[in-house]
């Protein structure tokens, strides 16, 4: 185990990994080439922990036991007796690269050095060491010691026994390691790709507007926050940054293809919360809701009609026309007068409406596969007629539950990203990134989903989700869409989808 850590660094992370380790009981001697960044990191750390003492979430005694354990470097050769050294400096490969050749030329031949990056290649950094096999990924998330997981990442030379070792550290902390081997955007960047891009393509698809696509994903899929709202929250200069270098680490593969949308919106410094202004306005830092639009009254004067035999469904439908007042038909075929709702899968509403031959002005599409409880999705299509739209707006919210009206989609909203960030999964689990318990931990971790990639998928079938895969690749005949093997074979032999594959080919 390790006794004495060194952390390079005294930004953000390096100020939160330090006092990790220190309330882990573990020596930490911090040193940043501004020292008056030393003295704030330390200063910082102390007026957290007392806080924390203060509102009673660790003793007095736990308090000064970790302030105790930490002291500061003002030189680089102070570090010189640490066994683990971990580098939190600027993102940037050249300085990284000359900070641990300097810190080879002073540290133990034992000792190890971890780099915190989170975009640059661990095999890269280590490649200007002369003992590459002693360097690692050790990638922490902000704010470190309340984000329990860090990837433990293992450069093309690193010593797999130190992957071990760096493990039983960050379990020793309480935090979760996830093992991964040095690829783009290791594993959480690289999960986390798919619900912003999807999000960004239905809003430049005219589908859907910022805040719309955020509430259905929040009501519907029971994400803590929407793709924007997160944009907003890590800024958007961050975030291309990332998405940019996972996009062109895979050369172009199109499943990651940053959007058009974005760097427009960087030039006018609409980055986000940082700058009052992204997707959302925001006043000393608090975000200025828009309400959501509320529609005009009109008369309910048509039947219904429903495509869905599914009893669930179709009793709650049932149950809120009655409160309007309207009636839901129960023939094979509607009526001269019913306005049709179709429950499209992996489709948009223009091709099952034209496919099932209904009267278009009078047809529009309702999403069944999130359920009707929180939030009801109305879609709509360029031959709808404003009057049926209303009608069918104002009777399925008549039991208090919101509406949202979109455009024609191909998988509505929620169906669409929930097919995306299942299926990334599926190939990161193929590419043997991670095992699907760990991908699965990882990303509820890091990322705050309500479940892992994989769960989400079995949660809604799998079968359907490649359903809607195929509707979309069918649609855009773009290869963003194609289904990966992993989530294709259980799918045909009916095995769940975290169902494990021979492990010992490390890719
Ligand atoms: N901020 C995040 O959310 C986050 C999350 C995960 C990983 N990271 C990674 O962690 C690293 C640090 O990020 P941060 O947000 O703490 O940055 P930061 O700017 O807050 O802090 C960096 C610190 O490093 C110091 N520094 C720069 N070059 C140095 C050098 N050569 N030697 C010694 N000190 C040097 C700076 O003075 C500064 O105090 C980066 O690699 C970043 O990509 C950041």
């Amino acid at each position: 185990m390790f006794e004495r850590i060194g952390v390079i660094g005294s930004g953000a992370m390096g100020r939160g990994i330090a006092q990790l380790f220190a309330t882990a009981g573990i020596a930490v001697r911090l040193y940043d080439s501004r020292p008056e960044a030393v003295e704030q990191a330390l200063a910082h750390i102390r007026e957290t922990l007392e806080r924390a003492a203060a509102r009673g979430r660790m003793t007095a005694e736990e308090a000064s036991r970790s302030l105790a354990c930490m002291s500061a470097a003002r030189r680089l050769p102070e570090l010189a007796d640490c066994d683990l050294l971990i580098e939190a400096i600027v993102e940037n490969l050249e300085a990284k690269q000359a900070l641990f050749r300097e810190l080879e030329a002073v540290v133990a031949v034992d000792a190890v050095l971890a780099t915190n990056t989170s975009s640059l290649s661990v095999t890269r950094i280590a490649s200007a060491c002369r003992h590459p096999e002693r360097v690692a990924g050790f990638h922490f998330f902000n704010p470190v010691p309340l984000m329990k997981i860090v990837e433990v990442i293992r450069g093309e030379r690193t010593d797999p026994q130190l992957i071990e070792r760096l493990a039983a550290l960050a379990e020793r902390t309480g935090h979760f390691p996830a093992r991964t081997p040095d690829s783009p955007g290791f594993l959480v960047n690289h999960a986390g790709r798919a619900y912003g891009t999807e999000a960004l393509r239905i809003l430049a698809e005219g589908v859907a507007a910022p805040a719309q696509i955020d509430r259905i994903l929040r009501d519907g899929l029971g994400f803590r926050m929407g793709p924007f709202e997160l944009f907003d929250l890590i800024g958007l200069d961050v975030t291309q940054t990332v998405m940019e270098s996972v996009y062109q680490q895979f050369y172009q593969d199109p499943r990651y293809t940053p959007s058009h949308l974005l760097a427009p919106r960087l030039a006018a410094g609409l980055l986000g919360r940082k700058s009052g202004e992204g997707f959302y306005r925001y006043a000393n830092g608090d975000l200025q809701p828009d309400p959501e639009p509320s529609a005009v009254p009109v008369p309910i004067v048509r039947p219904f009609w429903l495509d869905s035999r599914e009893p669930g469904i179709r009793r709650q439908v049932a149950a809120v026309l009655a409160v309007a007042g309207a009636e839901l038909e129960e023939g094979a075929e509607p009526s001269e007068s019913a306005i049709c709702l179709v429950t499209p899968l992996g489709e948009d509403a223009s091709s099952l409406i034209a496919r099932r031959r209904l009267p278009v002005a009078r047809s529009l599409a309702l999403e069944t596969l999130t359920g009707l409880d929180r939030r009801r999705v109305l879609m709509r299509h360029p031959g709808l007629a404003p009057e049926a739209l209303a009608q069918a707006r104002q009777a399925l919210a008549a039991d208090g539950v919101p509406v949202e009206v979109i455009n024609d989609s191909v998988g509505f909203v929620a169906q669409r990203v929930l097919a995306c960030v299942v299926n990334l999964g599926c190939e990161i689990a193929q590419r043997r990134i991670a095992s699907p318990a760990v991908l699965d931990r990882a990303v509820q971790l890091a990322l705050g989903y309500p479940h892992g990639p994989l769960e989400f998928g079995e949660r809604y079938g799998a079968a359907r989700i490649a359903r809607i895969l195929q509707g979309l690749y069918r649609q855009y005949q773009e290869p963003r869409y194609r289904t990966s093997p992993w989530l294709r074979r259980r799918v045909q032999l009916g095995l769940p989808l975290d169902t494990p594959e021979d492990q010992s080919l490390s890719v």
